[in-house]
């Protein structure tokens, strides 16, 4: 492999800050300076008393699934992620998504398509309350192509939880970007760490897998609901460990509560947002179907409309991401049908969007790396009609894609690779 690019999860580069602090970590299984570093962290970064460690961002969902779902309730959502919706069904509860419209028009320029639809949150709390769970904005978004959440909207989304009194949760693993996007866009004379603050407080919890913002492993969840804090409480010890490492290791915690200060800090932040930009605009200016505006987490390329001669059921997004290893080295992420499990039964569910994610860690890469991806898939671009789809070989029944096998269709890869081979050498 050549650049590594399927996530932004758990591969950032850390700063020699958090690195001196692992090897500064004071370890013990209760109570450790460590922690107490975290929590001060905790509260002088987002604001919120308390904070409960997790071992991942996953983790952080089943608790708070547990302490909220009955069966039959539903989760109201701008934009579901594949672990949430799956301890939300687990536990006999569904996710309704509802991202305002622009957010499903990959060609649309509309700055925060990471906002929640306001007038369907009303009509569903109106007709539906009693079933509401919870209400939660992800921001940023990550199956729809890393967009942001405005800060306009998240107060709107508050005022409208308090009226139906509904606890909103917030999922704040790639904070990082939405923040700086808001400060881009919105609210350009603020200062980042009073647009966290001002972002974070609306929730009643917040939570982040640690992986991605952090720049580190591990998840926390956190809120200034003393209720909710001790209703968690009591389930950290039985599924994560103990509540001041909750499964993350010490060294790490150590690490995060420096990450978390450096959220704040403007000149480490948002360059690969810039990278993105970059090979966003170098890609539509080719004429190559990416998603717009540029956001976070990664560059989206369209499947639907990259591979229009496929049907959905050939797994757009995941051929894509097949064909295009096989001609760069370039490992990316499938997030279209291939990231929903099917129905009780056996239904494919087709998403809204069927996108390759080319994953942007942070503090990791170079404008010269997206120069290479971009050349290659405007070479792809050109011959795509090679690509014929995927079929299953092994298919597991709850997210599939973290280990299902998949193979390409009559062979197309090889194919593929030949026709590479002629132009480009063996290289
Ligand atoms: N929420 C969001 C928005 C995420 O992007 C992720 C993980 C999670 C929750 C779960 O956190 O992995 O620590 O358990 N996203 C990774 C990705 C897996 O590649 O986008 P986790």
């Amino acid at each position: 492999m050549f650049l590594d690019m399927l996530t932004d999860s758990g591969v950032n580069a850390m700063t020699t800050d958090q690195l001196a602090a692992m090897i500064n970590a004071q370890d013990a299984y209760a109570g450790s300076r460590s922690f107490e570093e975290l929590v001060s962290a905790v509260r002088e970064v987002f604001g919120f008393e308390y904070v409960l460690p997790v071992h991942q961002g996953r983790a952080a969902e089943h608790l708070i699934a547990r302490l909220f779902v009955k069966p039959g309730n539903i989760v109201v959502t701008n934009y579901h992620f594949t672990t949430t919706r799956a301890h939300i069904e687990l536990l006999g509860g569904r996710m309704i998504e509802i991202p305002v419209p622009q957010a499903l028009d990959t060609s649309s320029e509309y700055p925060f398509k990471g906002d929640i639809d306001l007038a369907r949150l009303e009509e569903i709390l109106s007709r539906d309350r009693d079933k509401v769970a919870f209400v939660r904005i992800e921001a940023l978004t990550n199956l729809i192509g890393g967009q942001p959440v405005s800060m306009k909207n998240i107060k709107a989304v508050r005022e409208i939880c308090d009226r139906y009194k509904v606890p909103l949760v917030i999922d704040g693993s790639m904070i990082d970007w939405n923040i700086y996007l808001i400060k881009e866009r919105e609210l350009g004379s603020w200062r980042i760490s009073d647009i966290i603050r001002e972002f974070v407080g609306n929730a009643d919890i917040f939570y982040m897998s640690n992986r991605k913002a952090g720049s580190v492993r591990g998840g926390i969840i956190a809120t200034n609901n003393k209720n909710y804090y001790e209703k968690l409480s009591v389930l950290v010890p039985v599924y994560e460990g103990f509540l001041t490492y909750g499964g993350m290791s010490i060294k790490e915690i150590a690490a995060l509560a420096i990450g978390l200060r450096e959220l704040r800090e403007e000149g480490l932040l948002g360059s690969e947002i810039e990278l993105i930009r970059y090979g966003v605009e170098k890609l539509d200016k080719l004429g190559i179907p990416v998603v717009k505006p540029p956001g976070g987490l990664g560059i989206h390329i369209d499947a639907l409309k990259f591979l229009r001669h496929l049907p959905r059921e050939r797994y757009l997004a995941g051929s894509l991401a097949a064909a295009f290893y096989i001609i760069s080295g370039v490992r990316t992420m499938e997030r279209g049908a291939l990231s929903s499990d099917r129905t009780p039964d056996g239904k494919e569910i087709f998403p809204d969007l069927e996108l390759m994610r080319i994953a942007l860690p942070r503090k990791t890469y170079l404008k010269s790396h997206i120069d290479y991806v971009v050349d290659r898939l405007a070479w792809l671009y050109e011959n795509k009609e090679v690509i014929k789809g995927l079929e299953w070989v092994y298919e597991p029944p709850v997210l599939r894609f973290f280990l299902g096998r998949l193979r390409d269709i009559n062979n197309w890869s090889t194919e593929l690779a030949e026709r590479y081979k002629r132009v480009f050498g063996d290289s």
